[in-house]
């Protein structure tokens, strides 16, 4: 059996950070070192500030910080010390070349693969964390075995990590299932069971499924195609309800009680956001398509296109409810992250709704409690958001610092996080401060229990998947016979 002391990761991102944290308070006797080359990265996590808004993470972090947990640039000797090393490294969708806009670009996995073999001796488990393409596995190993070093020797793992943001740590501690796959040689599966040792600390057994290699990897962007799916099929039905009076919210209570269909993920919305969902289907696109399965590969395409839809439907919707026009205009915008409990904007819905309403001329005062001023600013001033004018940015929106300074003299309050505070706000103050007639556009149906206190309050209530306004029904009719008609225009990622 292999005895493992030292654990490394490569990576203090999102997925690496919180992971080897757990790991950390969970194996006291093991010392975990998370390494990254981001010198200002790795001071936060060494800090009171830590570089990812997560719930408990900090207090987790203090629990074991300087005790067996410790977070290091000097990459290099955690290599060395090192059984077992995570890769939990960014591979992000490729912005140029071969398969542009689609495949993963596992520059990074590999600049990881090429250090360790510069690095290491001895024997070492390498384990893939970081979501790649099924076969990733393969240029690790490739790697490894150019090398010429008499005693460095190996074995790759694949063992995606499927954790939420905003419950990182709740999924860390109490996982669906744990999943770890490795070569079938008796070499493969004495590191399978090396790995698996290290979670049995915390999971129970049964919950640990080891696969081969290519089922781990390829689970992985399973599932988050999968979860991407039923957002987008809820999404599509929302469109219908719309225009029919039904509640996709009760639609989807209704359809949810099905054991076989289930509850989660049925909620729907202004689309997905999140690092994960659009660039794990463009690699499964991709992959189906350098495969010649081309009718896989429409398939998976059409969540994408659904979830693009969703965001300009929504943004059409403000356009149309405010006579038309929203040019010079201004909307207050209230969250800017991808969902609640992170500060994380990657791919996040609010940042197309956004860029929609900036295309018409509107005025933006965006509000959310955890993502940065400049972090704002740099999402809608990136070259696909504002193409060739980011001058527009600084004409066009302004950034505060609490959600009522955002509703001053605005024509529309636009809801794009599902962040609770929003549920519990002073509506009657915004009322005051908002010009007549007043919008509510809630992308989320985080106000759906408030809708008649709002419209007695004076305000005009539109959301997501349902007719609020009876009044309005032939208006939004027209509103989607219009948007029937637009050609999809389509962001470039
Ligand atoms: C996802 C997967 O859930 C996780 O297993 C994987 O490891 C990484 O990708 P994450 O992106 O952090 O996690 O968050 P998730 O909760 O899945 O939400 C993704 C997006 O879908 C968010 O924008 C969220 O608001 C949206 N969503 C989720 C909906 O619109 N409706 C839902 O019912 C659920
Ligand atoms: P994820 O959401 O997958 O965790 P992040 O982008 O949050 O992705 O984190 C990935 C981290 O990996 C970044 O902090 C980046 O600096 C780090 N990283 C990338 N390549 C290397 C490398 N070769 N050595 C060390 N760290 C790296």
């Amino acid at each position: 059996m292999v005895q493992v002391n030292n654990i490394c990761c490569i990576g203090a991102g999102y997925v690496g950070g919180p992971t080897c944290t757990v790991i950390a308070q969970m194996c006291p006797q093991i010392t975990v070192t998370v390494v990254d080359i981001n010198e200002e990265r790795i001071r936060a996590w060494n800090s009171n500030q830590l570089p990812i808004y997560e719930p408990d993470l900090q207090e987790v972090v203090e629990s074991c910080r300087g005790r067996n947990l410790f977070f290091s640039t000097n990459v290099k000797e955690a290599i060395k010390n090192a059984d077992i090393i995570f890769i939990s490294v960014n591979t992000p969708t490729k912005t140029f070349g071969m398969g542009k806009g689609r495949a993963a670009d596992l520059k990074y996995v590999e600049a990881c693969a090429r250090q360790i073999a510069d690095i290491a001796d001895g024997y070492k488990i390498v384990v893939e964390k970081s979501t790649v393409p099924v076969r990733a596995a393969e240029i690790i190993r490739r790697i490894f075995q150019t090398s010429t070093k008499p005693n460095l020797s190996f074995q790759v793992l694949s063992n995606p990590e499927f954790l939420a943001e905003g419950t990182a740590i709740e999924n860390l501690k109490n996982p669906d299932r744990i999943l770890i796959g490795g070569d079938e040689t008796p070499a493969g599966q004495e590191a399978i069971e090396a790995l698996c040792e290290i979670y049995k600390h915390w999971v129970p057994k049964n919950k640990i499924i080891t696969t081969n290699t290519w089922s781990s990897e390829l689970s992985k962007l399973a599932a988050n195609a999968f979860l991407a799916q039923r957002i987008s099929s809820i999404n599509s039905i929302s469109a219908l309800c719309e225009v029919t009076g039904a509640d996709v919210g009760e639609v989807a209570h209704a359809i949810g009680t099905d054991n076989r269909i289930g509850r989660p993920f049925l909620q729907a919305s202004i689309g997905f956001g999140g690092s994960c969902f659009q660039k794990d289907i463009l690699n499964l696109i991709y992959i189906c398509e350098t495969l010649s399965l081309h009718e896989v590969a429409l398939y998976w395409q059409q969540v994408l296109d659904i979830n693009e839809y969703q965001r300009r439907r929504f943004a059409s919707r403000i356009v149309s409810c405010l006579f038309n026009t929203v040019a010079d205009k201004k909307i207050a915008v209230l969250g800017f992250a991808f969902k609640k409990d992170t500060g994380d904007t990657r791919e996040s819905s609010s940042i197309h709704v956004c860029k929609y309403l900036m295309d018409e001329g509107a005025h933006l005062a965006i509000y959310d409690p955890k993502v940065k001023k400049e972090q704002i600013i740099r999402d809608l001033t990136h070259p696909t958001i504002s193409e060739d004018n980011p001058g527009r940015v600084s004409k066009l929106v302004t950034i505060v610092s609490e959600p009522y300074a955002a509703c001053e003299n605005t024509h529309a309050l636009v809801i794009c996080t599902e962040w609770d505070i929003f549920k519990h706000l002073d509506y009657e103050r915004l009322y005051e401060k908002m010009l007549k007639p007043a919008f509510i556009f809630d992308g989320r149906r985080v106000l759906d229990v408030l809708h008649k206190k709002l419209q007695q309050i004076g305000f005009q209530v539109e959301t997501i998947g349902k007719r609020v306004h009876p009044a309005l029904s032939s208006h939004v009719l027209s509103c989607h016979k219009k948007q029937d008609q637009t050609p999809a225009k389509k962001i470039k990622t």
